[in-house]
C-alpha cells in the first residue's frame, strides 16, 4: 500500500488513527466538513483533549506524513478511505446516520472518475446492516461502479477509549473485520499486518453485519458489567462485612469473568455507551426484540448518579443551601469530555434541590462552563474547591486526587463529610477522622 491513505471525519476516533498512522510512516489525509477544525488542525491544535495526540499531529505535520482537507478529491491519490464520522442518536434514541450518508455519497461521487480498486472501511459505529444496505448502495449508486469487482467494502469496529486512544491504536489487542469479500478483506488485513509488523494482534474475519453487531454488542456487554456490579454494590452496603470492591476482585479471579470493568463506582458516561446502547435497543426494538439485560444496565445507571445526592441530603438533612464540592467533572479522568458525564446529572440535581455548587477538574472546566456558565462556581484547584463546604463528592477518579488527605478535608470543608463515588480512598483512613461514605462498603 504504497499511495495516501484517506480518512473521512475528523472526530476524536478519527484523528487518533489518522495521527497514529502518520506516525507509523503512511502518507495520511484526514477529511472533514468542517473548515474551522480543519484550519486548527493543520495548525497543529487539536480540538479535543487526549494524551500524546497534538505532539503527534504536529512532529507529523512537519514530516509531511499527515494533513488535513476539506475535499474529497484526495481520494483519486489514496487506495483506501476510512470512515470514521460521528453516528449520534436522533431525539427518539434512533442512530443519526446523516454524516455516514454524507460521506458515503461523497466516496461514492469521487470513485466515479477513479480507474483503479478503491478500499472502503466503516469504522464508524452503524447498526447491523448500515453498511450492506445503505453505504454499499450509496457508494455503488453515486460511481456507478460494482462492490466486489470496482471497490471493496469492510467494517472494521474501533476499540479506542477516550483517555488512551493512541495507546490502543498503537497496540490493539484485536482486530475486528468485516467483509464485503475475500480480497477486500485480505487487503485490510495486509495493510494492518504492514503497520502493525510483528506487534499484529489477533485478526477476526467475519460478515459486515456480524462486525456491527460486535461493536454494539462489546459495549453493552462492559456497560451491563458496571451496571451489574453497581447494584451489587447497594446489596452489600446492607450486608455488614462485606466491601464491593473485594467482592468484585474475587469475582474477576474467574479468568470466565476477568476482573476489568467491575469497578463499582457512580455510574458509566461519555460519548459511547450511552449513545450506543440507545441506538441498539432502538435497533432490536425495530426487530421486535426486546432485549431486557441492556435496558436493565441503563434503568441502574440512570439511578446511579443520584445516589450520591441522596447521601448528601441524608447527612445535611436538606441540601438547600448547603455547599457541596464536586471533584471531577470529566466522564473518565484524562479526558476533558464532558458528554452524558455523571457529573451533569449530579450538578443539575443538586441545583434541583437548591445547593450551591462548586467544582473542580483538572481538563473538563471548559467544557462544563458552556453548560452551567455562573451557577456553578469554577475553583482552580481540588484544594480551594472543598473551601468552606458541606459535603464533597469525588465524581472522577483523577489521579490529583487521590493525593488528598483526611487533613485537607478537615482543615478546608466546614463539615467534612466525603462522598467517595470512585472508591479512590481508603475507608479505613477517612471514616476514623472523619465522615466518609464509600460505594459499596456495609457497616460493621
Ligand atoms: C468505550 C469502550 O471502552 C471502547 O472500547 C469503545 O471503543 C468506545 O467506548 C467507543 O465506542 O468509541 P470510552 O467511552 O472511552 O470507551 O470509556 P470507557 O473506558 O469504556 O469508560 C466508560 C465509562 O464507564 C466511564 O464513565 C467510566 O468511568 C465507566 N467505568 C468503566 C466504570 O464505572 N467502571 C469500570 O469498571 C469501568
Amino acid at each position: 500500500m504504497d499511495r495516501s491513505v484517506t480518512i473521512a471525519g475528523m472526530g476524536y476516533v478519527g484523528l487518533t488513527m489518522a495521527a497514529c498512522l502518520a506516525e507509523r510512516g503512511v502518507k495520511t489525509v484526514g477529511i472533514d466538513v468542517d473548515r474551522n477544525r480543519l484550519a486548527l488542525l493543520s495548525k497543529g491544535e487539536t480540538t479535543i483533549y487526549e494524551p500524546h495526540l497534538k505532539d503527534m499531529i504536529r512532529k507529523n505535520l512537519v514530516s509531511g506524513n499527515l494533513s488535513f482537507i476539506e475535499d474529497y478529491k484526495v481520494l483519486q491519490e489514496s487506495n483506501v478511505t476510512f470512515i470514521t464520522v460521528g453516528t449520534p442518536s436522533k431525539t427518539d434514541d434512533s442512530i443519526d446516520l446523516e454524516q455516514v450518508r454524507i460521506a458515503s455519497e461523497s466516496i461514492g461521487k469521487e470513485l466515479k472518475t477513479k480507474r483503479d480498486y478503491h478500499l472502503v472501511v466503516v469504522r464508524s459505529t452503524v447498526v447491523p446492516g448500515t453498511s450492506e444496505n445503505m453505504i454499499k448502495e450509496l457508494i455503488s449508486q453515486n460511481s456507478g461502479k460494482t462492490c466486489s469487482k470496482d471497490f471493496g467494502l469492510c467494517m472494521n469496529p474501533e476499540f479506542l477509549r477516550e483517555g488512551s486512544a493512541v495507546q490502543d491504536m498503537m497496540k490493539p489487542d484485536r482486530i475486528i473485520m468485516g467483509e464485503s469479500d475475500k480480497k477486500a478483506g485480505s487487503m485490510l488485513e495486509e495493510f494492518y499486518n504492514k503497520i502493525y509488523s510483528t506487534h499484529m494482534p489477533k485478526v477476526f474475519r467475519t460478515s459486515l453485519e456480524t462486525a456491527e453487531m460486535i461493536k454494539y454488542v462489546n459495549n453493552a456487554f462492559l456497560a451491563t458489567k458496571i451496571s451489574f456490579i453497581n447494584s451489587i454494590a447497594h446489596l452489600c452496603e446492607r450486608t455488614p462485612r462485606t466491601d464491593i470492591n473485594i467482592v468484585a476482585e474475587g469475582l474477576g479471579l474467574d479468568p470466565r469473568i476477568s476482573p476489568s470493568f467491575l469497578r463499582a463506582g457512580l455510574g458509566w458516561g461519555g460519548s459511547c455507551f450511552p449513545k450506543d446502547l440507545r441506538s441498539f435497543l432502538t435497533f432490536a426494538q425495530s426487530q421486535n426484540i426486546e432485549l431486557p439485560v441492556i435496558s436493565a444496565a441503563m434503568k441502574v445507571n440512570d439511578i446511579q448518579p443520584i445516589l450520591a445526592v441522596e447521601k448528601a441530603k441524608e447527612f445535611l438533612n436538606d441540601l438547600k443551601e448547603k455547599c457541596i464540592a464536586i471533584l471531577g467533572l470529566a466522564f473518565k479522568p484524562n479526558t476533558d469530555d464532558v458528554r452524558e458525564a455523571v457529573s451533569l446529572k449530579i450538578i443539575n440535581k443538586l441545583l434541583d434541590e437548591g445547593a450551591y455548587v462548586r467544582a473542580y477538574d483538572p481538563a473538563a472546566i471548559e467544557n462544563s462552563k458552556k453548560m452551567f456558565g455562573d451557577q456553578v462556581f469554577f475553583a482552580k484547584s481540588a484544594q480551594e474547591c472543598i473551601k468552606g463546604s458541606d459535603c464533597c463528592i469525588i465524581v472522577t477518579e483523577w489521579d490529583e486526587f487521590k493525593t488528598l488527605h483526611p487533613d485537607d478535608f478537615r482543615k478546608n470543608m466546614r463539615r467534612p463529610f466525603v462522598i467517595d463515588g470512585r472508591r479512590i480512598y481508603e475507608p479505613k483512613e477517612f471514616s476514623d477522622n472523619m465522615e466518609y461514605y464509600g460505594i459499596g462498603i456495609g457497616k460493621d
